[in-house]
């Protein structure tokens, strides 16, 4: 299985647009600190390839990835679909930059599907331009492509709705019931955020990709031990990081995302794995935004790292 990883910033990149934070101004200061937003490449078989999830940077990634790119035919491309983890902005705003396809696919669970169609209008949207074809991402293993050996499946792993898709209090049809704006009921529900399980058939091995995070449930737990390589949701390093900073009132688990540190931290528990683990989706507030920041000395005693931007993993 061949994997590129494109990005490995959360929601706004690194640096954001609007941000002159120590890390946002990190990053332009030593451009070696960019991140371009979270997103994978996998190649399903022999010259076509899927992102996982499609981001703002989109067009950059694809140019910067040379399996990527288009040819030899003028308007031939080797990408042929997109996974969808989730419906967040970031995750998906990406796929408006694909309308000069001829068409491609969307792989979504339900809830993402209709999250775009209806929230986004995306499908009235891009009916214009191209050919959407939307097949649906369950916990059942399906091919990526037809004649490939890779397989996908989603684990769920949150029920947090992206905020142009909250819940109001005059709306129905909540399933998760919790009245909250954006949903927190059961994570392993509805499938609002999934983590994906790609196996290769030929050689059985797995990579376990979960840039949203918000339970460590019992399924998550079955896949990531079943796991040749996992990347998971690195978003912030401690759960009062959101709140320090100034950028959210809420915790780090308040907004979807365990930490890295801490109690609730995801480091332990992926440390006893043994298993390759990286983290991504950084925030900018994290400190391993920083290369020199001591944080990454823990990681390293854990046995943990952080993706980075144009790696390629083999498995
Ligand atoms: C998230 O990861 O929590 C979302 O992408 C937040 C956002 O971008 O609004
Ligand atoms: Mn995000
Ligand atoms: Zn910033």
């Amino acid at each position: 299985m061949l994997l590129q990883v494109l990005g490995t910033a959360a929601g706004g990149g690194l640096p954001q647009w609007n941000c002159a934070c120590p890390g946002c101004a990190g990053a332009r200061a030593h451009p070696e600190r960019r991140r371009r937003h979270a997103s994978l490449a996998v190649r399903a078989d022999e010259g076509s390839w899927y992102l996982v999830n499609a981001t703002p940077d989109l067009g950059e990634q694809i140019e910067e990835s040379h399996e990527l790119r288009p040819g030899p035919g003028p308007r031939d491309t080797p990408l042929a679909g997109v996974v969808l983890t989730d419906a967040e902005l970031d995750h998906t705003l990406g796929i408006a930059r694909l309308r000069e396809a001829d068409g491609f696919e969307i792989l979504a669970t339900p809830p993402v599907r209709t999250a775009l169609l209806e929230g986004l209008r995306l499908g009235v949207t891009l009916a214009p331009y191209t050919r959407v074809t939307w097949r649906e991402l369950g916990s059942e293993p399906q091919p990526l492509s037809p004649g490939g050996t890779i397989e996908t499946a989603a684990v769920p792993v949150s029920a947090k709705r992206p905020r142009y898709a909250a819940v109001t209090p005059t709306a129905c049809g909540d399933s998760t019931g919790s009245g909250a704006p954006t949903g927190s009921g059961d994570p392993t529900g509805p499938g609002w955020v999934v983590a994906l399980r790609l196996r290769d058939t030929a050689t059985g091995r797995t990579l376990v990709y979960a840039p949203a995070l918000a339970a460590w449930t019992e399924g998550f737990q079955y896949a990531v031990e079943d796991a040749d390589c996992v990347i998971v949701d690195g978003t912030f390093w401690d759960d009062e990081e959101p709140v320090r900073t100034g950028i959210s009132s809420r915790t780090a688990t308040g907004m979807g995302h365990l930490p890295i540190d801490g109690p609730h931290g995801t480091a332990h528990r992926l440390a006893a794995l043994g298993t390759r683990c990286l983290y991504t989706h950084l925030n900018n507030t994290n400190p391993l935004t920083d290369p020199a920041a001591p944080q990454h000395d823990r990681l390293a005693e854990w046995g943990l790292g952080v993706a980075a931007d144009r790696m390629v993993i083999e498995l």
